[in-house]
């Protein structure tokens, strides 16, 4: 077998997230702008070919789990082909467990063909109820579509389906009881995100992020927490409400960073592999796939993507630079 996708401080990598596209049928003010979205060219766009094959070499190096991201996932028309192919790869730990991160409008009609097409589950953003509220935070009035497609998650069995909501001051702080509610009892698992500095208009400020710690304030207001042990590699704290069984999750990227743990890394729509979110730099898979490589040509243009991997964000440093890549065309 192939060595395990090591960094240079010794961090394994075993997850493999993926964007499927770096468009998005809604505008999240975190995430997009209004209008004039810098839209990735179309012939540099990886094709389905393209992407299962680097997707088919990282398994064989030892990924164990591939998440699908975007933009939205499920405005790739041949998703469910894309999750088939995948479900059917085989590495050293056998076949990845497949997940994928969607804001839900399209789950009414895919949900089921998904989960057929050997899905896992999925993770769904949710940032608030209010419907008012949804149509000024996503520049789109769908969140009945959002609802009707966790439900459609749920029927599929597309389980456990997590819930993200993004916690933004005077946005959404005064629903984080009834975010936790609606989750708990619903069997859902909702896990609150800190927002990280990867927003269009590049305005974000530490002072301003609601925090990890405000968070599990305003629960501890309405819940006893106890925290759940084992948390390793996953970015998700996960705590209890009152005695269980419902528990919500907090994902303090910023706070308390999980760097040290990061198993990560990703492949972009366009074909660019990044050892983390917040990297200034990037390996051409798709240059060397175009241009006749062999599969050992991929793996060593992973390899030398984590050799460039940093141990950590340095969002606290001041000479931190926001990646110049929108979230949009990251992908989560
Ligand atoms: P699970 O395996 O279900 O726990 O998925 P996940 O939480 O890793 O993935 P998801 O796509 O739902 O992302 C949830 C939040 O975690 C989003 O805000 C992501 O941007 C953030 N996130 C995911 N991966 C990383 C990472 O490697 N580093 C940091 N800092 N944040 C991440
Ligand atoms: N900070 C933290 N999380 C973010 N997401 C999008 N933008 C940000 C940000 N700036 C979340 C979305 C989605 C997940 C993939 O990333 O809510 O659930
Ligand atoms: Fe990994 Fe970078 Fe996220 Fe830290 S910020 S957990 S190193 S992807």
């Amino acid at each position: 077998a192939p060595a395990p996708l090591t960094d240079t401080f010794g961090r394994v990598h075993r997850d493999l997230r993926i964007s499927l596209t770096d468009r998005c049928s809604l505008r999240c003010t975190y995430c997009m702008p209004a209008d004039g979205v810098p839209w990735l060219q179309k012939d540099s766009l990886l094709s389905t070919d393209e992407l299962v094959r680097v997707a088919r070499v990282a398994v064989e190096a030892g990924v164990s789990s591939i998440r699908l991201t975007g933009g939205e996932p499920l405005l790739r028309p041949d998703v469910v082909d894309v999750v088939a192919r995948m479900a059917a790869l085989e590495g050293p730990a056998g076949r990845p467990e497949l997940s994928l991160t969607t804001n839900a409008l399209k789950l009414p009609e895919l949900a089921e063909p998904l989960r057929e097409a050997g899905l896992d589950r999925v993770n769904i953003s949710l940032d608030t109820l209010r419907p008012e509220r949804f149509k000024d935070l996503t520049r789109r009035d769908r969140l009945d579509d959002t609802l009707a497609g966790i439900a459609a998650a749920e029927a599929a069995g597309l389980a456990p389906v997590k819930i993200n909501t993004v916690a933004m001051r005077g946005v959404n702080d005064d629903e984080i009881v009834d975010l936790a509610r609606f989750a708990a009892d619903r069997g859902l698992h909702l896990r609150f995100i800190e927002q990280m500095p990867l927003d269009a208009g590049h305005t974000w400020k530490r002072e301003q992020m609601v925090t990890a710690d405000e968070i599990l304030s305003t629960l501890r207001s309405e819940w006893t927490l106890t925290e759940r042990p084992g948390r390793g590699a996953a970015p998700a704290q996960t705590w209890l409400l009152d005695d269980g069984p419902a528990s919500v999750g907090v994902i303090a990227s910023v706070t308390r960073p999980f760097c040290g743990d990061c198993d990560r890394l990703r492949l972009t729509a366009d074909g660019q592999v990044r050892a983390c979110l917040f990297a200034r730099t990037e390996t051409d898979v798709r240059a060397v796939l175009r241009s006749g490589g062999s599969d050992a040509d991929v793996d060593a243009a992973i390899r030398r993507c984590l050799f460039g991997k940093k141990a950590g964000h340095d969002i606290d440093d001041p000479t931190f630079l926001q990646p110049t890549r929108p979230m949009s065309a990251i992908g989560g």
